[in-house]
């Protein structure tokens, strides 16, 4: 079956290079990012601690964490600078007009095709 797409933003509240925080009921928060145009979505919380990643920096194609300032790479959610190990989970994205959707029942993680 087709995974089903949830509604995460509208493209318009996603700046470039900067990560917003959205919230869908029941699970835990997300980040959406725009990168040269195309739209990421993955889990927000860092897996090294409690950090909101959209609180952190955008660095190229990777997110700092705010916290001890380990990255991920944005486009596969791999683990890239210490002490960040454990890849974030990412989601296949859906854009329509002017709305981001993500596939939240088909997250994948960089760890788990290694
Ligand atoms: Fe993110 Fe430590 S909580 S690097």
């Amino acid at each position: 079956a087709a995974p089903a797409y949830t509604f995460i933003a509208r493209t318009s509240e996603v700046e470039p290079d900067y990560a917003l925080q959205v919230q869908v009921e029941g699970r835990p928060p997300l980040a959406v990012v725009c990168l040269e145009g195309e739209y990421f979505v993955m889990d927000d919380t860092c897996t090294h601690g409690d950090a909101s990643m959209a609180e952190g920096e955008i660095v190229g194609c990777e997110i700092e964490c705010p916290f001890h300032a380990g990255r991920f790479d944005i486009r596969t959610g791999a683990a890239t600078v210490y002490p960040c190990t454990k890849a974030l989970t990412v989601y296949p994205v859906k854009v329509e007009g002017d709305q981001v959707f993500a596939a939240l029942d088909a997250g994948h993680c960089a760890d788990d095709a290694a």
